[in-house]
């Protein structure tokens, strides 16, 4: 079963993804970590996020692997393990802009697309119902308004001691949101057979249950 989980930053997809591949078994594949590991790579080599061909030109140094072990998701870049350092507010912007190089993608599919043939998956990203497994069983769109999700984010950055405010985090959000959702290449968009599901009113419980009603109107679980 593969199970496609697409919205725009911060909607809890992640949370809800895990919570979910818990309950049935399956793996969670987190594919934001993939452009964020890029985009460490970019930023770690000084090159400048605006400048695509800088960016493409250093794609063949980047040797990336996926891999799961007792569920966890391992990304290694170059051999070594990439780890938290690529969850910060700073690294999620390279993302965002280098996600946005139809070459990243392109570089990007394959190891994506293997995962998903050899696994059962709840698949978190932008793209996944739409390039990534386009005949998933279940493609599920999660959104929640801005305001929501800034301030689901900014608790957690304050939680992990992350200095930002508010409005900052916001600004960051709507910023994504333009870049993710306009870019030409695979943009951040709703498959035509998604199920929406906006869960600005619903915390994680609500969600991983509505989640899993839409799941039971689809398939056998
Ligand atoms: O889900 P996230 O915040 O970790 O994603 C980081 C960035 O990567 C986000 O700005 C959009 C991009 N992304 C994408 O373009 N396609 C995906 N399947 C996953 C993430």
């Amino acid at each position: 079963m593969r199970i496609a989980l697409d919205g725009p930053s911060g909607a809890g997809k992640s949370t809800v993804a895990k919570a979910l591949a818990k309950k049935l078994g399956i793996i969670y594949v987190d594919t934001g970590a993939l452009y964020r590991t890029v985009g460490l790579f970019v930023r770690n080599n000084g090159v400048d996020k605006e400048d695509t061909k800088a960016v493409i030109d250093l794609l063949p140094k980047i040797k990336l692997n996926m891999e799961f072990i007792n569920g966890e998701q391992i990304i290694t870049l170059n051999g070594e393990r990439v780890g938290d350092n690529i969850r910060t507010g700073e690294i999620a912007m390279y993302a965002s802009r280098v996600s946005a190089i139809p070459e990243v993608r392109a570089f990007l599919l394959e190891t994506q697309r293997k995962i998903a043939r050899e696994n059962d998956v709840v698949m978190d990203g932008r793209d996944i119902g739409t390039v990534i497994i386009p005949d998933a069983e279940v493609k599920i769109f999660m959104f929640a308004s801005p305001e929501a999700r800034a301030m689901r984010r900014y608790k957690e950055l304050v939680q992990k001691g992350e200095e930002c405010t508010y409005e900052g985090v916001l600004q960051d959000i709507i910023t994504r949101d333009r870049n993710d959702s306009t870019r030409e290449t695979a943009p951040a968009v709703a498959a035509k057979d998604a199920v929406l599901l906006d869960n600005s009113n619903l915390d994680v419980d609500g969600s991983v249950e509505r989640v899993i009603e839409i799941i039971k109107s689809k398939v056998e679980i």
